[in-house]
């Protein structure tokens, strides 16, 4: 990525220091992050140049939500599904992971970010597995960001891993099957302790959530892009945080309740 100039930095941070006093900088943002293949396809290139390019994507956010006060990004970097695309494909994209944890790791460190990875991680291969263990240990004490890698995930694989957490904890006697509630449930999902996405972000113009985190984004505010993901920089992300202050969180209730609430 080309090295930015000063005037361009000083005029990035007058766009943060509006958009936090224009409303509330959502706690936890998630991203689907879609369209790499067709970005490289518009341009002639292969999927790969895509992916590559994508990375960038991940960089630039990544630092714009430190910078902006986020709490917790989500990133769906590679879904269950995934693993049933070309063998090509879903190797050079664990290649390409390895490279982006082992190159990025120190500057995540440096810039106060924690890494975590939900998923099926037992299913990465070795060498990727323990890239991303060093680089999550590295970053473990680390109190700014918390960058969650979704990995070998899908929201279907992670309400199925929890009833089955939730059944051995019964059997054994350390759970009480009367005491399961919705709280409980969220306590054995592998995003245990992270609060719901307040804003959930899906690039490349389309509108699914893919199998993404279907529990937790039960009250969560979607914003779709157009951009395909390599095209996704931070003003983009700059422009769904200003879409999501100007909505009204009801969470099933109405306006004037929230109002109250609020007072
Ligand atoms: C979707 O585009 C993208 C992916 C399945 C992979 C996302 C991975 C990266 C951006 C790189 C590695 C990530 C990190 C966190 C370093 P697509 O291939 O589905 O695009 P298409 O729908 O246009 O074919």
């Amino acid at each position: 990525m080309p090295r930015k100039s000063k005037k361009n930095i000083d005029s990035d941070l007058k766009k943060q220091e509006a958009l936090k006093k224009s409303g509330e900088i959502p706690t936890h943002i998630a991203i689907i992050m879609d369209g790499n293949g067709r970005w490289a396809r518009m341009r002639g290139l292969p999927r790969v140049a895509g992916h590559r390019e994508g990375v960038e994507s991940v960089r630039d956010i990544v630092e714009a939500c430190g910078q902006l006060g986020v709490k917790y990004l989500t990133l769906y970097a590679f879904s269950t599904e995934n693993w049933r695309r070309p063998q090509d494909e879903v190797s050079m994209l664990m290649r390409l992971l390895m490279k982006a944890l082992r190159d990025e790791a120190d500057k995540l460190n440096k810039n106060n970010v924690c890494l975590k990875a939900i998923g099926d991680i037992t299913k990465l291969p070795n060498p990727v597995q323990n890239e991303l263990l060093d680089a999550i240990v590295k970053t473990q004490n680390n109190t700014g960001l918390n960058l969650l890698l979704a990995l070998s995930y899908s929201g279907r694989w992670d309400i199925t891993q929890a009833v089955k957490k939730i059944y051995y904890d019964c059997r054994s006697g350390n759970l009480d099957i009367d005491s399961i509630n919705e709280d409980i449930i969220t306590k054995y999902l592998s995003t245990q302790g992270i609060p719901d996405p307040d804003l959930l972000i899906r690039t490349s113009g389309e509108f699914r959530v893919s199998n993404f985190l279907l529990w937790q984004l039960a009250y969560t505010e979607i914003y779709i892009s157009k951009l395909n993901w390599p095209d996704f920089r931070r003003d983009e992300l700059y422009k769904a945080i200003a879409d999501y202050q100007k909505r009204e969180r009801r969470f099933g209730m109405i306006s004037n309740q929230i109002k109250q609430k609020k007072n």
